[in-house]
């Protein structure tokens, strides 16, 4: 017999009943039931159940089928036939035909594997992560990797029919700044001399807009050595997106129109244009974050004006010290909050980084324990602004800016999740525009790039670069959805001068901006158009679609947090004499 396929597991259906055919793939589950073998048969397509009964096959053939264990490889042939009546399987797509089997081939057998592949059970992720081709047969990963497919051919798509071209550029080149370590690579021919892996294609795509292409795009895999967490894998991928003679309206409409697409063609769900936009100033007042999640209020309220005569001594210094006092109205909690609840709350503000939290809770009187300190007419202006009323718990943080942003910031989201206020079906896009562009780095005592260092400014705000840096806003947005930062791009500075004054605003000298990107000041004095453009995180995009909350559940084969691979036990030692070739001595 050929065991070649005929046909798919997961598209029989009863239109095809009576037909002979042949199908291939694993032996998800067995069942045995008087005297008949039941074997869900598994492809990429879904599950069919096949049935192997004596009164079809011989003995010998039968003596065949008892040796199926799960995740054998077989290949049948058989009739489909519709279930009797009573016993068709609703959840399961093919669940009206199952297939008499007439002839069986064992293809491959299989060992038991260390965790059940039928079933979406909860697996230790090591062992996941070691026996990844297993795991990746299971359903649930199956099925993030086909969205990511999908979600890969529709921007191919979109940006086939709007003119972009899909260039490559080099994973062997120079290092980008970014922010993140690079991931270096030594040469063998240039001793000493070292590659960095891209942390993005960013210098790569401008010239190209230098060299006159006008719409890139690439499917870009970049590689960044920095701390992992859930949305952040040491290599990951992004959709990275060029344009010529663009403004920032023209970057973030044509690329909200993509991701939507995205998201409507792979949910079915229609989502709200045009996206909302705010400025990363009202985004940080509002919600303590460059990259809020608007599914939920709990936004933060300033009371510094109202408190800026206060006796109290952690407003009154927060004030003299040009701080602030920022709060948030936990609406109604002072019904359900205990004592303890509230102690947990100052407890979690502070391992967030605040010296302490204030709170008061309103009923007929106002319950704090800093009411003592206090002015009648000051706590009525603070639950005024706050729009207090009875039941509600206000909490204030004072401090530097941002330390109150940040606190508050992380306190809301954590507040926002402990309170169940987040709609887990709900997508909120968000467009944040008006980054700074530059933030000051306590730790080096110098400014640094909000984004990157091509970074355009905003063009009235051209002359504070050289006297106020951090009052500088730049042409850049980035796109967030439900708290998270899909992407994030800008329009690109185009003359050299001003790039050169990005850099010394950096701390570089000229020598040293010369040596690293003397190439790219050079490229501008042959003509540059405005350009601007924008990437988004494949795997984050994938991740919320698919509704997971790791992005190691959408790549095929991820590392660990502690970036290793389980699988082939990545990165390990090499051998003596590559090293020599490489001219590398490891210390010990
Ligand atoms: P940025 O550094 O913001 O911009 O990166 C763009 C997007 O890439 C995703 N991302 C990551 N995803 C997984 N793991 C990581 N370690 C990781 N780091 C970033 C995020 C992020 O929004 N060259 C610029 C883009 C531009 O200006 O056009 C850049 O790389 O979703
Ligand atoms: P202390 O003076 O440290 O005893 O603090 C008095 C009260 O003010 C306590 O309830 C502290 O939690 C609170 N507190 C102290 N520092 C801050 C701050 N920076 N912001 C808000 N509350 C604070």
């Amino acid at each position: 017999m050929s065991w070649k396929r005929t046909h798919l597991c997961g598209e029989l259906d009863a239109k095809l009943v009576e037909q002979k055919i042949t199908l291939n793939g694993w032996v998800n589950r067995r069942r045995d039931h008087g005297g008949v073998i039941f074997v869900d048969l598994r492809d990429r397509t879904g599950l069919v159940q096949v049935v192997f009964s004596p009164d079809v096959l011989t003995t010998t053939e039968f003596s065949v089928a008892e040796k199926l264990r799960s995740e054998f490889v077989i290949a049948v042939t058989g009739t489909i036939c519709l279930r009797p009546s009573g016993q068709e399987n609703s959840n399961l797509a093919t669940g009206q035909v199952e297939i008499y089997v007439e002839q069986l081939e064992i293809l491959s057998e299989a060992k038991t594997p260390p965790f059940p592949v039928d079933k979406d059970m909860d697996v230790d992720e090591s062992l996941r992560l070691k026996y990844r081709y297993l795991d990746l047969r299971r359903n649930h990963l199956q099925q993030a990797i086909i969205t990511r497919h999908n979600v890969v051919q529709i921007v191919r798509n979109f940006l086939e029919n709007h003119g972009f071209l899909d260039i490559e550029t080099p994973m062997l080149t120079k290092s980008t700044p970014e922010g993140a370590r690079d991931y270096l690579v030594p040469s063998r021919i240039h001793p000493a001399q070292f590659y960095a892996l891209p942390q993005s294609p960013q210098m790569f795509k401008q010239l190209l807009m230098l060299a006159g292409f006008e719409k890139y795009y690439q499917i870009a895999r970049c590689f960044r050595d920095e701390d992992l967490r859930a949305d952040r894998q040491p290599e990951f991928t992004q959709i990275d997106v060029e344009m010529s003679f663009v403004e920032p309206d023209d970057v973030m409409n044509l690329m909200e129109d993509m991701i939507v697409n995205v998201f409507q063609q792979v949910t079915n769900k229609s989502v709200n244009q045009p996206i909302q936009r705010i400025s990363y100033h009202e985004a940080m007042t509002r919600y303590g974050s460059d990259r809020p999640d608007t599914r939920f209020g709990l936004e933060l309220v300033d009371l510094t004006e109202a408190l800026s005569h206060s006796k109290f001594k952690v407003f009154a210094s927060t004030v003299a010290t040009q701080g602030v006092i920022r709060g948030i109205n936990l609406k109604g909690c002072g019904e359900t909050f205990s004592r303890g609840d509230i102690d947990k709350l100052v407890e979690q503000a502070t391992a967030f980084g605040a010296k302490g939290l204030v709170w008061f809770s309103l009923g007929d009187t106002v319950k704090s324990p800093i009411a003592k300190f206090l002015s009648e007419n000051e706590i009525s202006s603070i639950v005024r602004t706050m729009q207090g009323n009875p039941g509600d718990i206000l909490i204030l943080i004072a401090d530097k800016e941002e330390v109150v942003c940040d606190v508050l910031g992380r306190l809301r989201i954590w507040l926002g999740a402990r309170l169940q206020l987040i709609d887990q079906n709900q997508f909120n896009f968000l467009w944040v525009t008006d980054w700074p562009l530059l933030i000051w780095d306590e730790d080096e005592g110098r400014f640094a790039a909000a984004h990157h260092p091509f970074t355009a400014p905003h063009d009235h705000d051209l002359d504070l670069l050289e006297t106020d840096p951090g009052k500088v806003r730049a042409k850049a947005y980035d796109l967030v959805l439900n708290g998270i930062e899909l992407g994030g791009g800008s329009l690109r500075i185009h003359r050299r001068s001003v790039q050169e004054s990005m850099f010394k605003a950096l701390g570089f000298s000229m020598e040293q901006a010369y040596d690293k990107f003397g190439f790219f000041l050079e490229a501008f004095d042959y003509g540059a158009p405005p350009h601007g453009g924008i990437a988004f995180g494949l795997d984050r995009l994938v991740m919320l679609l698919t509704g997971n909350t790791s992005i190691r559940d959408v790549i095929a084969f991820p590392k660990t947090a502690s970036a290793m691979d389980l699988m082939m036990n990545a990165p390990s030692e090499i051998v003596t004499k590559q090293l020599a070739d490489l001219h590398i001595q490891v210390k010990s």
